[in-house]
């Protein structure tokens, strides 16, 4: 065991959290307090602090997609990507801002809310085939639909097929039922995991809510930063 003695000097970023070259790579950004919740009062933006906030939207930018639980949608109020501090030169070469891409089997979605009408980039729909034809043709309408897998959504099926359209560098934003389901298909490549100085209890999620994952994963730690008294982790699956 060693101490991480923390040096001092600003990071660069952006340099940090470079996607690896080439091949498709699914990385998730959560955070969670010191006894493992995921949220706070049914958000998680009461865990975080401006650093994390700043880093939230700076793995945005170097992303080419944002995958997104329709639950954290509804729950966090999302709207579109917009560009944002700390962006420069992250996009050179690619469209001003990523389209979110939202995982949702009921689509119970507002399609007129600015999420999908005043969205920089056209939101993507993850559907299933079984999805009420009604809503399905509504999702159309507003957003591009990827339909994998028939009552449940296939992961691998929805991340091959974005892919396929060029989106290559993935951010998976959660929700903890969306990332436990990509954690157990296999796709994580890497974890961004802030870890907030609080202990909330009670029984909130925490960042992975779903059946025990088949075959656990096991990460490297690339790096840990400090940002006052929170603490910003990457962990890499070894290759
Ligand atoms: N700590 C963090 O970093 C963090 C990050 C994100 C969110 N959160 C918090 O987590 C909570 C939301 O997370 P959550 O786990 O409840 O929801 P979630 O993962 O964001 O979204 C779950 C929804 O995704 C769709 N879905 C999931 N699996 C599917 C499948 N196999 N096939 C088709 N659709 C599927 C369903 O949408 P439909 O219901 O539309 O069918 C389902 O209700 C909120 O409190 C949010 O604040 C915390």
């Amino acid at each position: 065991m060693r101490a991480l003695t923390p040096s001092a000097g600003d990071v660069d970023l952006a340099e940090r959290y470079a996607y690896p070259p080439g091949g498709t790579w699914l990385r998730a950004n959560m955070v969670a307090s010191l006894d493992g919740a995921a949220q706070r009062e049914e958000r998680s933006g009461g865990l975080g602090n401006p650093a994390d906030r700043h880093l939230f939207l700076l793995l945005r930018g170097l992303a080419d997609v944002v995958i997104v639980g329709a639950n954290t949608v509804r729950a966090e109020g999302y709207g579109p990507v917009v560009p944002s501090e700390g962006w420069d030169g992250v996009r050179d070469g690619r469209p001003p801002v990523p389209p979110l891409a939202i995982v949702s089997r009921t689509l119970d979605l507002d399609f007129d809310a600015p999420i999908f009408t005043a969205a920089k980039a056209r939101t993507i729909v993850l559907a299933t085939a079984t999805a009420d034809p009604a809503r399905l043709e509504a999702a159309r309408e507003r957003a591009d639909v990827i339909v994998a897998g028939t009552d449940s959504l296939d992961f691998a099926a929805a991340v091959g097929e974005l892919a396929a359209r060029g989106h290559r560098r993935l951010l998976c934003e959660g929700g903890p039922g969306v990332l436990a389901q990509v954690v157990a298909a296999g796709l994580l490549d890497e974890l961004c995991l802030t870890l907030s100085p609080l202990l909330i209890g009670g029984h909130p999620t925490r960042i992975l809510n779903g059946p025990p994952v088949p075959v656990p994963p096991e990460l490297a730690l690339t790096h840990a930063l400090q940002d006052d008294d929170f603490l910003f982790l990457r962990y890499a699956r070894s290759r």
